[in-house]
């Protein structure tokens, strides 16, 4: 019953709090946000870096003469372990990366976390740009990748925290968009670079990685931190501050409580990882770690990175490969919205089911039409047939980007509690950057020996998925973020069997005020002494 006394933890469960979309909690965002930027853009840039003839002939030069003889299967040229080690050294750094990241975003704040990100970015790009050698092109990107570790940490936390619940899931995917502008961006920048005579095309595109670096260096210098992580760290009049201004009211009272009694509950976890395995925290691991793991599979990245060297592959020629890249990229950018309009209306779970349909069909026809018209060798997809493909890529992004895209980040960012977000977010980014590295790393292989027939493999991830969804995760929509144990998981048919051991020893205290303060009597509370 420790979750009845629980229930009350919330002063105001069930009611919205006050709170007006105020131009401060806008502005942040939009400023925090740029850190998806980065992530997108690095995503986007590698796929046609590696398809430009000076880069290859300079840093991987077996695969730049095996592009020359053109004698390969077409399914099987770009296959080079070199080359896809250049794409997923990020991912692995990444992933390391965010295990730290999770400690500095809990001791040291959100915003301090996007600016070491920041800080990693410019000096992965300075590397990068000015690569003399492979040694030093592959340092630089494992910078980037740490700053992609801290970034994806900080960014959708400090979104979802900051964010009024009715518009929270909006908010949140302004990373995302951002993430799908930094890959059109870099789509751009690629096919003018492409043209660039000289041999230094390349330079610019891993060079203009600068922009974004810098944007989010200086967005996270003018951002506030989010109440909820000043308050974790006993800054609780500055919290308080924060939130007043934030929600644009003075009647911040009960949600200010709210955090207050969360971060006290936080405060007592010694060992954030250690308490991610109990048993009442099963649910939402397990969500976070099946939804990276299903974005990763929906087969997105397969496309995103290699899919100028998926067009050039279907014949489609270097210059129109790039140009359908950014056809793509404009698709992905322009569905994005539509999630962001759609998500707090709709909710994460209609969009996911809706997506699932649109992917798995898409994939299905795709295969189709590569099976019977590309063969080993061909280059000359019938241009009907190449447009189609291109159309049914488009609806396989549009229907990612609306769904598993934005919400693969948003779902694992406001279903932790407090007292163990830091560390659900990083499983969630290591995850997701693992399962990023096993496809870059594995795709260019399975295209080689799948051929069409990886588009059902990743159509039959899709089903699954789908499935996963309609049974398994609950919707998240118009629920105050510190109440999702109460609201959420102790009403699903199946997660609520774990909620069951909430360890009275963890809760006791907060339990005993909440009850005091029933009976009329404060007790002594005092936040802050509590701290
Ligand atoms: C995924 C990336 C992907 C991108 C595409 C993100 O949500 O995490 O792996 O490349 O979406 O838009």
């Amino acid at each position: 019953m420790a979750g009845g006394g629980l229930s009350a933890s919330a002063p105001a469960a069930g009611v919205e709090f006050e709170a007006k979309i105020t131009p401060i909690v806008i502005i942040s965002c939009i400023m925090a946000a740029t850190g998806g930027l980065m992530f997108g853009y690095d995503v986007g840039v590698s796929g046609g870096v590696t398809a430009m003839p000076d880069f290859l002939e300079k840093f991987f030069p077996v695969v730049y003469r095996k592009t020359q003889e053109d004698l390969d299967s077409n399914y099987c040229k770009y296959d080079n372990q070199g080359l896809q080690l250049f794409t997923s050294s990020l991912y692995l750094a990444g992933l390391t990366a965010t295990f730290f990241a999770s400690y500095t975003t809990r001791v040291l704040g959100r915003r301090l976390t996007m600016l070491i990100a920041g800080i990693f970015f410019i000096v992965g790009v300075v590397l990068n740009a000015g690569a003399q050698d492979l040694a030093m092109l592959i340092i630089g990107r494992i910078l980037l990748g740490c700053g992609v570790g801290f970034a994806n940490q900080a960014v959708p936390l400090f979104l979802s925290e900051i964010a009024p619940t009715r518009i929270r899931g909006g908010l949140n995917i302004l990373f995302q968009l951002n993430v799908t502008i930094g890959i059109l961006f870099a789509n751009l920048v690629n096919y003018g670079t492409a043209k660039i005579k000289g041999g230094w095309g390349w330079r610019l595109s891993l060079g203009l990685a600068g922009i974004p670096a810098l944007l989010l260096t200086i967005g996270a210098l003018f951002v506030v931190d989010t109440p909820n992580s000043l308050i974790e760290r006993g800054r609780l009049e500055q919290g308080k501050a924060v939130l007043r201004k934030i929600r644009g009211t003075d009647n911040i009272e009960p949600e200010y409580l709210e955090l207050v009694e969360a971060s006290r509950i936080a405060k007592e976890v010694k060992h954030p990882f250690r308490n991610l395995l109990k048993r009442r925290n099963r649910p939402q691991l397990i969500i976070a770690v099946a939804l990276q793991i299903f974005q990763q599979f929906t087969g997105i990245n397969a496309i995103m990175f290699y899919a100028p060297v998926l067009f050039d592959t279907l014949g489609f020629g270097s210059d129109a490969s790039l140009y359908s890249t950014v056809i793509t990229g404009a698709v992905n950018v322009v569905s994005t919205m539509v999630s962001i309009y759609s998500v707090d209306k709709l909710g994460r779970r209609v969009l996911l089911l809706e997506a699932g349909i649109q992917m798995f069909l898409s994939q299905i026809v795709m295969a189709i039409i590569l099976g019977i018209k590309v063969t080993d060798n061909s280059n000359d997809l019938h241009s009907a047939y190449a447009i189609a493909v291109v159309i049914m890529i488009c609806t396989f992004i549009s229907a990612f980007a609306w769904s598993w895209g934005p919400l693969g980040w948003l779902i694992p960012s406001e279903t932790f509690p407090l007292e163990t977000r830091s560390a659900g977010q990083s499983v969630t980014v290591c995850v997701n950057l693992l399962f990023t590295f096993v496809i870059a790393q594995a795709f260019l292989s399975m295209l080689c020996h799948l051929k069409y027939g990886i588009f059902i493999f990743f159509s039959g991830w899709v089903l699954i998925m789908s499935f996963f969804v309609l049974f398994l995760l609950p919707e998240t929509k118009n629920i105050p973020i510190e109440e999702m144990t109460e609201r959420v998981w102790k009403r699903h048919w199946l997660w609520k069997r774990f909620m069951d051991d909430y360890d009275y020893e963890d809760v006791l205290p907060a339990i005993n005020d909440i009850e005091a303060k029933k009976n009329g009597h404060t007790n002594g509370f005092d936040p802050a002494s509590q701290l």
